[in-house]
């Protein structure tokens, strides 16, 4: 099984690679090709990568390029993991959006749009060149904001990319332990779109124990979505919110907590991750591990800072969702193992608000097929509101990169529940152009 990482330097690929030294089974991946525009960062990977196979037999042998068709060519899966613009990109897309008084962050809100619009020519290109190339591959999609851009792709490569991401699993994994059943054993009615669904029931054996946690106030606020939302709020909407709901739930809170913050999470990863990449000597692994831990540590602390959730619980400075999901997804369809995941692909009637070819996060079985989902319970009134109206931002931003229209670009940003003024939503556009070079090709357009 040949594996391409599209955006191999990136600083979560050792986790990919780790779940691959793990995987003894049939079928597993024998050849990965990283790729990267920046040679400097896939050389610094490959040296974590190198340590990490010394004395595992058999380690998948690694290949590094900075040339796309080469790496698609001869691919069984392809992993898009890129971020266009860098972590600089980032946060210059959080500090605007926070001089400007609204939410700043990677991909809710006016910071998401504007990582969209950067993104989309080039997850665009890609496609094609998958389409041309490697026309049986199968794209999993880690790309963000990653329920827009699958659904971009989805134009290109029909069901053949699969968006995926971690929070879900982790949402699963913790609620299961709370109420201290097997993760594998339930069945997680979680549906929505990319950072943005509810877990409505969590079934185990024909009962649904959500009702139960939702009454345990000690069980309900010992994981981090309990303690970010508050108990009375999540049985006020009977549903445990994506941790990424924080977001608009506590709008305020975190708007202010993150205006207040020294710098933004871009700009506070940029420093973390300055020395591991430009340290030549000593261990790059040990490295890796000590800015993997500091990462972690730190993520959505605002957020939890603001509502007085507390530090994160030592359970989730474990990675595992990240690589777990996208493992599962290829040996599902690889072997022809079924199983079912929480992933991104087109809806085909899943969530009844939405038409057939909206991109959705809902629970799907996964085959040699490839994912197909499951039909779901429609959503609480007030969240498929939310979901229609972030469907509509998503597909105003896939417009706009797509046609090149500015009044889309600009549309996306005022139409976005979290952004409040049309003049704001212009102003913002604006100022991103002056910073971001990759939004070039929105200037001087309608
Ligand atoms: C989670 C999300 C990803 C997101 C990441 C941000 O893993 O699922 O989609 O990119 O968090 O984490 P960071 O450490 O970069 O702020
Ligand atoms: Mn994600």
């Amino acid at each position: 099984m040949r594996l391409t990482i599209l955006g191999g330097g990136g600083f979560r690929v050792p986790l990919v690679y780790r779940a691959l030294l793990a995987d003894r089974g049939k079928g597993r991946v024998t050849h990965v090709t990283l790729y990267d525009l920046d040679a400097s960062r896939i050389a610094t990977i490959g040296r974590v990568l190198a340590e990490q196979a010394e004395g595992v037999a058999d380690a998948p042998e690694v290949h590094v390029t900075t040339d796309l068709d080469e790496a698609l060519t001869g691919a069984d899966f392809v992993f898009s993991a890129i971020r266009v613009g860098g972590l600089e990109g980032r946060a210059v897309d959080e500090r605007i959006a926070l001089e400007e008084g609204v939410l700043g962050q990677e991909t809710v809100g006016a910071g998401g749009i504007v990582y969209g619009l950067r993104t989309l020519p080039v997850t665009d290109h890609i496609a094609r060149r998958v389409a041309a190339l490697a026309p049986d591959a199968w794209v999993i999609n880690f790309t963000n904001p990653a329920g827009t851009v699958t659904e971009a792709m989805s134009r290109h490569l029909g069901d053949r990319v699969i968006g995926i991401c971690d929070s879900p699993v982790g949402l699963g994994r913790r609620v299961a332990s709370a109420l201290g059943v097997d993760p594998a054993a339930v069945w997680l009615d979680y549906a929505g779109l990319n950072h943005l669904g509810w877990l409505r029931a969590v079934r185990v054996e024909g009962r649904d124990l959500l009702p139960g946690l939702l009454q345990d106030e000690d069980a309900l606020t010992s994981f981090e979505e309990g303690k970010l939302f508050g108990a009375e709020w999540l049985r006020t909407i009977g549903a445990i919110p994506n941790e990424y709901l924080h977001y608009y739930y506590f709008n305020r809170e975190a708007v202010t907590a993150a205006r207040a913050a020294r710098q933004t999470r871009g700009a506070l990863l940029i420093d973390q991750q300055r020395r591991f990449y430009t340290e030549t000597t000593g261990s790059a692994l040990g490295l890796w591990e000590t800015t993997r831990l500091e990462r972690e540590t730190t993520y959505m602390a605002e957020n939890r800072e603001a509502v007085g959730a507390g530090e994160r619980e030592s359970c989730d400075l474990e990675s595992g969702g990240y690589e777990q999901v996208a493992l599962a997804l290829m040996r599902a369809i690889a072997l022809d193992e079924r199983t079912t995941l929480i992933l991104n692909v087109r809806n085909r009637g899943s969530l009844g608000a939405l038409d057939g070819d909206a991109v959705v996060e809902v629970p799907c079985l996964v085959d040699a097929n490839g994912a197909r989902p499951v039909a779901v319970d429609p959503l609480p009134d007030h969240a498929q509101g939310l979901v229609s109206s972030v469907k509509a931002v998503e597909r105003a931003v896939i417009e706009a990169a797509t046609t090149g229209s500015r009044q889309a670009a600009v549309r996306a940003l005022a139409v976005h529940p979290l952004v409040d003024s049309v003049k704001l939503a212009g102003r913002l556009l604006e100022r991103y152009e002056q910073e971001l070079p990759q939004l070039g090709y929105l200037r001087g357009r309608n």
